[in-house]
């Protein structure tokens, strides 16, 4: 088992409550906000990066969509699929983002990533992310990453983070990408520490 997936499923194993976890959300609000502005076709094809135990998923298979639901910890995965059950429009992937995927995706209308990316805090696994994430998605989807920004702390769960700005997001995405919205969000652990994410929509440019 790798360091990343050992890292991960430990933390998971100790925690009996999910809102002690400091990146825990009782709703996923937030980031449904910005999808009521994009006004999705329903079933969309959206891809979850590291879903961990959150309440998002569940959210948008009641919204219809059909999700890839992705996790490098397997207990994370096993967690979420008992909570939300069967459903014929989630598949389930155990995967590290840092390494190339051994399943094929389909063409994504959309790719969520909360507190995921930021931990890849070596150059060649955020390249490997991002080359992921541009070959899934299609041209004229959307890609929603909410990430420690620059003034949060330095580390999350025990690991250190890579924090960034908008700019930096889209020089990783390219040129294919155009910035539509972004915020800076602050949240605040269920300790009560402030932890400000930076929220940045991109629309994948259709080719001329
Ligand atoms: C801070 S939690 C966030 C969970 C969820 N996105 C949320 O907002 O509640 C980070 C999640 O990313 C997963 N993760 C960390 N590194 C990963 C990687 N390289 N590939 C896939 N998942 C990863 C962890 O197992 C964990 O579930």
């Amino acid at each position: 088992m790798s360091g990343r997936r050992q890292h991960w499923d430990t933390i998971f194993a100790k925690s009996e409550d999910d809102s002690r976890l400091g990146w825990y959300e009782r709703n996923s609000d937030q980031i449904l906000g910005y999808l009521d502005r994009l006004d999705l076709a329903i079933p969309s094809t959206i891809f979850i990066a590291g879903a961990g135990t959150s309440m998002l998923p569940g959210d948008l298979l009641l919204r219809g969509h059909r999700l890839i639901i992705s996790d490098v910890s397997e207990l994370a995965l096993n967690t979420l699929e008992r909570r939300i059950g069967p459903n014929s429009r989630a598949t389930w992937i155990n995967t590290d983002l840092a390494r190339p995927l051994t399943a094929a995706l389909p063409p994504l209308d959309l790719w969520i990533d909360r507190a995921v990316l930021h931990f890849l805090v070596e150059d060649a696994d955020r390249r490997q992310y991002f080359s992921t994430l541009q070959e899934a998605v299609r041209p004229g989807g959307y890609v929603l990453l909410a990430q420690f920004s620059k003034e949060a702390a330095a580390k999350c769960a025990g690991l250190p983070v890579h924090r960034y700005s908008e700019e930096e997001m889209s020089d990783n995405l390219g040129a294919d990408y155009m910035l539509m919205e972004h915020e800076i969000f602050h949240y605040t652990t269920p300790s009560g520490a402030p932890r400000p994410y930076l929220y940045a929509l991109f629309e994948r440019q259709c080719s001329p």
